[in-house]
């Protein structure tokens, strides 16, 4: 399993990272949602440019123009409710791609542990495609895990990206251990924070993600 933490490298996306963790400026949830949209489309871009390629014609009004196009089938996929922004920066760059829905919250159980419940999935066949799944916070990994399992029912995807804002290393043990390292599975985020608080929220992390962008639940 690969690990790609955007942020390692000066862009512009490092500025949309510190605005969403903002105490102050996260208080414009329009603006919350639409820094989380460009990171989507940031990361799209960067992720396009580990997909294949193939050389096509195009016929322009003087001639024929050689052009290389993503040859790989996209399916984006996202976890309802907070990863809609995410999701939707990435499917402007990726406008061709088959979408993928589903939902995961996590509860504790009887036994006092942390579950995740997976209820609802709207996916098209993910058989030897390209599966994306943007999900803005990769706490413990575990809905990223119920995700693909759900997903998995669909078929086998020929690479799996799993693109994050911020990461955890627990996360991402998990994942590697779920994934079993495999090579065709590549993780994506802005920035990798360093520790879960007693009730699983990225610490310093930027707090509630599906809250900032969508206002309070019961
Ligand atoms: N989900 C969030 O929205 N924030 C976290 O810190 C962890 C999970």
């Amino acid at each position: 399993m690969n690990v790609i933490n955007l942020s390692e490298q000066n862009s512009v996306l490092n500025m949309y990272l510190r605005e969403i963790r903002d105490v102050n400026i996260q208080k414009d949830s329009l603006r919350f949602r639409q820094n989380i949209e460009r990171i989507g489309e940031v990361m799209a871009i960067e992720v396009s440019k580990a997909l294949s390629y193939e050389q096509t014609d195009v016929q322009t009004p003087l001639g024929i123009a050689k052009v290389h196009t993503i040859s790989d089938s996209i399916v984006l996929a996202t976890i309802l409710r907070a990863g809609l922004p995410l999701y939707q920066g990435m499917l402007r760059i990726f406008d061709h791609a088959e979408n993928a829905f589903l939902s995961a919250f996590r509860r504790v159980n009887a036994k006092g542990e942390l579950e995740i419940v997976a209820e609802y999935m709207a996916a098209p066949s993910i058989e030897g495609k390209t599966l994306i799944i943007a999900d803005p916070m990769l706490a413990t990994g575990m809905s990223m895990e119920a995700a693909c399992i759900s997903l998995g029912k669909h078929g086998n995807a020929h690479h799996i990206h799993i693109c994050c804002t911020i990461a955890t290393p627990q996360a991402i043990d998990y994942l590697r251990e779920a994934f079993h390292d495999d090579p065709k599975v590549t993780v994506w985020c802005a920035a990798i924070d360093p520790v879960l608080n007693e009730k699983k929220y990225i610490v310093p992390g930027l707090g509630d993600a599906g809250d900032l962008c969508f206002g309070d639940k019961l």
